[in-house]
């Protein structure tokens, strides 16, 4: 897999404890953790438009990769975290055949959506168990899980540090984790280009198909705002997880970062 991004500042700085999410500065978690619940509630029933809108199209392509990736076998037990409308856990479901499907978030409408699609059969006869949880701090016993999958979630986390570890907590030894997020594209000329599309059109684009023109300007600042590929990696190895691997895709505008719990 590539390992290509940007080589980070020589000196980071520590990461906060919690910040908000839009613009990564320390805050208190709580501004993060409502404005993401009132975003996410208002949206739920529009979320897979704003969804394809804010992937720019390709939200497909980047969970087909995702898939390849993922480490999921057929007795396997899966938590997806942050899943939202249940795309990743129903292309999980798909994709790999587990013998059970976690769908977990943290706001209940979107998981309405999720238990919709459910009830029209989506996931086949692979179970499933839908759950409001806040990744943060996870009602789950440590080892639970043979895999963990997660899509644009870790972003809207203003304990991310803590997420992550609770994640690894989770999962049992020698589980996998996937995860698909937003990143930095590593050339300066498409990363400048995709910079100045995030901040001008997505907000305008994005809120004229949707009518929610302020989810789409978070969610520019956001994704300007969330640690590059190998930033990212190093928060991985800091909670504990090994084996740590990303790959680009679109240039870097979205990374799958794989890993593990060792055994
Ligand atoms: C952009 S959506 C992604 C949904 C889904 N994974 C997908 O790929 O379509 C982000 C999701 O993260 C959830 N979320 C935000 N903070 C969370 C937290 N602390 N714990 C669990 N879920 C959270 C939101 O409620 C929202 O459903």
């Amino acid at each position: 897999m590539e390992n290509n991004a940007p080589t980070p500042p020589e000196s980071p700085r520590p990461a906060a404890a919690s910040i908000d999410t839009a613009t990564g500065q320390e805050a208190a978690p709580e501004l993060s953790s409502e404005r993401v619940k009132h975003i996410f509630a208002t949206i739920a029933k529009k979320y897979e438009r704003f969804n394809a809108i804010s992937s720019f199209g390709s939200y497909k392509l980047w969970l087909a990769g995702m898939m390849k990736q993922a480490d999921i076998q057929p007795t396997d037990d899966v938590i997806d975290i942050a899943g939202g409308t249940g795309d990743v856990a129903f292309t999980v479901a798909r994709a790999k055949h587990p013998a059970h499907i976690q769908c977990t978030d943290l706001v209940d409408e979107m998981l309405d959506v999720a238990r919709a699609h459910r009830s029209c059969g989506a996931g086949g006869d692979v179970p499933m168990d839908f759950e409001v949880v806040d990744a943060q701090e996870i009602p789950y016993e440590s080892e639970s899980y043979d895999a963990l999958t997660m899509a644009y979630g870790i972003r809207n986390m203003p304990k991310r540090q803590q997420a992550l570890s609770e994640m690894y907590r989770v999962l049992k030894p020698g589980g996998s984790f996937t995860c698909l997020e937003f990143s930095t594209p590593p050339n300066p000329v498409w990363r400048g280009l995709y910079h100045f599309y995030l901040k001008h059109l997505i907000p305008f684009w994005g809120g004229l198909i949707t009518g929610d023109r302020d989810g789409f300007v978070y969610l520019s600042r956001s994704i300007k705002a969330f640690p590059d590929q190998r930033q990212f990696a190093a928060m991985l190895e800091e909670a504990g997880f090994t084996d740590v691997q990303w790959k680009n895709y679109t240039g870097g505008i979205a990374a799958v970062h794989t890993a593990r719990k060792p055994q």
